[in-house]
């Protein structure tokens, strides 16, 4: 039985840690923590496997039950809960991004080095049967040579919590590239089959919500931390940019908002034999170039997030790095690191 403590009552925690952990019978959640004691209550009322609120994760920390915690609060929190939690002897699994910068970032996966613990990071769609299917795939030369990466995330005017953590750079670490690139770049370099960055150039944009009291939306994701009045907004809200890697090259478009009402969220897969779109968190079809045929595998796509945190609690038990592990994340925060770069200086980045 692994003991756990959540930390960070919020979306992640309620929509998909708390379900698929309340699933394991070899787990015990001894602990739900939140600063804000109503959000640690609601979850203890709505997941009776919660034993205990608190509202320091220190607590949790200090009690020699507890083998691992789930840190679930806003991207410059991790950092400071992990390193903690690492020092007290915890395992952590880390929502994604895995801090706010590849620096920090490093320092996090030195600190579980040598500690000796696990330290996983939440870039779930690893978990997607799809995405293992693609790696296979590639590996096994279906597509031939795959010379070239299309992804596009964009969306109709969809920035989350205007004003508050999310559009904070000093909070999030930055906007659509950091909090939805994360998740795709980290799938391209994966099922690529680990590739390594030469170069990259990037453009990032803050245009769609200058003025933030006048900012018109239909719906907005994390509203309950929007901070129109008196906030932030300082984070990309469109990127754009070219990466070239020891394999495919890649090219972007992400959108948390556009004036173009048509959502994209998708990642093609350019061979010379074969090619394929990804269905973000979704499934794939494979143009075959030899039969000119359109291939659509049947099978089903699993709970990604009790995927994730089932392989975490395994790490645990066997001490075998999982592919989930930050020493296997750190290329992709290195990536979004210097996206952020090339747009600040306007100029290509090199390796
Ligand atoms: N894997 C995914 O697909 C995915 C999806 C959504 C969010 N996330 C990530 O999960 C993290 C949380 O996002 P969210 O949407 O749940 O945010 P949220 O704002 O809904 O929840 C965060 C919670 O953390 C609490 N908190 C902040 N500091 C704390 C501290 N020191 N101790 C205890 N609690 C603290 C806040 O009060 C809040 O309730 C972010 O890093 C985000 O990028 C990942």
């Amino acid at each position: 039985m692994t003991t756990v403590a959540i930390i960070g009552c919020g979306r992640i925690a309620n929509n998909a840690h708390l379900p698929a952990l309340s699933e394991l019978d070899n787990v015990r959640i001894k602990y739900a923590c939140d600063i804000l004691e109503n959000k640690a209550v609601a979850a203890k009322e709505k997941f009776p496997k919660i034993e205990q609120v608190i509202t320091d994760y220190k607590v949790a920390l200090a009690d020699k039950e507890v083998d691992a915690v789930f840190v679930l609060t806003p991207n410059f929190a991790h950092y400071t809960i992990t390193m903690d939690a690492l020092k007290a002897g915890k395992h952590v699994l880390c929502e994604k991004p895995i801090t706010v910068n590849y620096p920090l970032s490093v320092e996090m996966a030195n600190e579980a080095e040598k500690q000796g613990k696990i330290l996983n990071i939440g870039v779930c769609n690893r978990y997607n049967k799809s995405v293992e299917m693609l790696r296979e795939w590639v590996e096994a030369g279906k597509f031939g040579n795959v010379y070239h990466v299309y992804c596009s995330f964009r969306s109709f005017r969809s920035i989350p919590g205007l004003g508050g953590d999310f559009t904070t750079k000093s909070q999030s670490g930055g906007g659509v590239l950091i909090d939805w690139g994360i998740h795709f770049f980290d799938l391209i370099l994966y099922i690529l089959g680990g590739a390594k960055i030469k170069n990259v150039t990037c453009d990032a944009y803050c245009e769609m919500a200058k003025d933030m009291k006048s900012y018109k939306y239909k719906g907005m994701w994390a509203e309950d931390t929007k901070n129109v009045e008196t906030g932030t907004n300082d984070v990309d809200d469109l990127i754009t940019g070219y990466v070239r890697t020891d394999k495919a090259s890649i090219s972007f478009n992400g959108a948390w908002a556009q004036n173009i009402d048509v959502p994209e969220m998708y990642i093609d897969f350019m061979g010379d034999k074969g090619g394929a779109r990804l269905a973000y968190g979704d499934k794939f079809k494979f143009y075959d170039g030899a039969t000119l045929e359109t291939i659509c595998p049947e099978y089903d796509i699993p709970n990604m997030y009790k995927c994730e945190d089932e392989a975490f609690i395994k790490s645990i038990e066997t001490g075998v790095k999982d592919k989930n592990n930050i020493v296997n994340i750190l290329e992709s925060m290195k990536l979004l690191d210097a996206l952020y770069e090339s747009s600040d200086k306007k100029a290509e980045v090199q390796f």
